[in-house]
């Protein structure tokens, strides 16, 4: 199976770095193809750990070429922050490929995301308040500055001098109406309103920009690449390809739970947009989901457990963020949800994550069906989004298990309770279940069934 596309099931944060990392090992190129640095995951290895926001977790792995796809969004500076990262830790970095056509994420759009979120006040969407959002838009409005235009101090200029005019409208306006909503408020206001005044930014001055840019460009420069080339002449020789998908199903775009999403397709259909190569150079598609459910951010949850569980699940599973730090929402394991994410991804296996967190809590549930306020049942996921808001999950109870599971390596060493309750998972979705996580090192896995072979012979 040369290309094998890896996507979050639930609402992000699944454990997918490690799932990668496991099959980085078996592969030859990992190709990163949507989303930015609104993503971060922390890899285990030998007891250090490593935390990832754009680049690959596959640069881990010696003599594997990671890519960073046409479809990212990236913000350069924290690129070479974590490029500089890994070199002084000893990682060799000179496999790393990035897309000439990725788009930048420009301090403006980082200024923007933040004014954004101010206005919208208690309607926020809880963005990572990394620039996405106003990235994508740009992409999407044709004013976004890419890779290669680092490469031209002329073009770059030209771009931003037309890309920023109408984000200083737009903060000046946001500016003025905080002001006024400052002076209504009165004396105190000024804190929970956000402070200062972006519009006025010096790092929104153009010729500041324009050379802090261009000095990016040239250290970038020995990295930038044509990765779509590059991943077609690997799958036409017969090498695997991982495409590694950020975020997850429900925060996709177009579909997610609308509005509270991210600004890119995280499913796997996108991967071939955001790396560059067609629907048939995919062969696998696996699903991370972790075996219960969390949620970071604002937006429709219906699992979530607002209880001792759910603080229980926070502290054991450190279901905290690995970019922003804050504390996820916690529920149990969605399976309306999650039988939606694999028929969206046409997912061939599934991979749970996080067993060993429900150690302990007796019993399990899991969502099987949701009732609407007015009494309707519904057995899959519903499109309209005021069902889903007030939607009451009805579960399914199974019997938990009390043993720490730290140290299973295979299947017949985990208690029969977390085998029913994966069997039940499986049977539920359709999908078999080909790898569990049980610990946070990259060696606390349960392989299902026979290990993949990634590699033509
Ligand atoms: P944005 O992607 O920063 O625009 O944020 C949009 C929504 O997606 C917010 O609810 C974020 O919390 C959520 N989100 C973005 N990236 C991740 C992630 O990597 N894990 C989990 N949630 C994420």
């Amino acid at each position: 199976m040369p290309g094998l596309v890896i996507v979050g099931a639930q609402w992000g944060d699944e454990g997918k770095g490690k799932i990668v990392d496991l099959l980085a090992d078996r592969s030859d190129v990992i190709v990163r193809f949507q989303g930015g640095n609104n993503a971060g995951h922390t890899i285990v290895r030998d007891g250090e750990k490593f935390k990832f926001h754009l680049i690959p977790s596959g640069i881990l792995h010696s003599g594997k070429v990671c890519v960073i796809g046409n479809g990212v969004v990236l913000d350069p500076r924290i690129l070479l922050e974590e490029i500089d990262g890994l070199k002084r830790r000893g990682v060799d970095v000179s496999n790393l490929r990035i897309s000439a056509n990725a788009h930048l994420i420009m301090p403006y759009h980082v200024l923007l995301d933040t004014a954004g979120e101010l206005k919208l006040g208690k309607l926020s969407l809880g963005t990572t308040r990394r620039g996405i959002g106003p990235c994508y838009a740009d992409k999407a409005l044709r004013l976004g500055i890419r890779v290669q235009d680092l490469l031209d101090e002329k073009i770059l200029r030209a771009k931003m001098r037309t890309a920023l005019e109408p984000k200083q409208q737009a903060l000046r306006e946001l500016s003025v109406r905080r002001r006024k909503l400052r002076k209504e408020a009165g004396e105190g206001a000024e804190k929970e309103t956000g402070g200062g005044d972006s519009f006025e930014d010096p790092r929104l001055d153009l010729h500041t920009m324009t050379e802090e840019h261009v000095n990016y460009g040239h250290r970038l420069e020995p990295h930038i690449a044509d990765t779509a080339r590059l991943c077609w002449d690997a799958l036409d020789a017969g090498r695997s390809v991982v495409f590694e998908g950020a975020q997850a199903t429900l925060l996709d775009l177009d579909h997610g739970t609308y509005p509270f999403v991210t600004s890119s397709n995280p499913i796997a259909g996108a991967a071939t947009v955001g790396a560059g190569v067609g629907p048939t150079d995919i062969d696998e598609v696996w699903g991370v989901a972790k075996a219960y459910a969390t949620r970071v951010g604002a937006g429709p949850f219906p699992t979530e457990l607002e209880d001792e569980v759910g603080k229980e699940l926070v502290e054991r599973g450190q279901e905290y963020g690995t970019t922003t730090g804050r504390e996820r929402r916690c529920g149990w394991l969605d399976l309306v949800a999650l039988r939606y994410a694999v028929r969206l991804n046409r997912m061939t296996a599934l991979t749970i994550t996080k067993l060993d967190v429900l150690s302990g809590i007796d019993p399990l549930r899991v969502a099987v069906r949701y009732r609407s306020k007015e009494g309707a049942i519904f057995d899959t996921f519903p499109y309209h989004q005021s069902i889903l808001h007030s939607a009451t999950p009805e579960y399914e109870e199974l019997p938990g298990f009390d043993a720490e599971i730290e140290n299973c390596r295979n299947e017949a060493e985990l208690p029969p309770q977390a085998r029913a309750y994966l069997n039940y998972i499986a049977d539920f979705v359709g999908v078999p279940i080909r790898l569990v996580g049980v610990g946070p090192d990259r060696d606390q896995v349960v392989w299902i069934g026979e290990q993949p072979t990634l590699r033509a012979a």
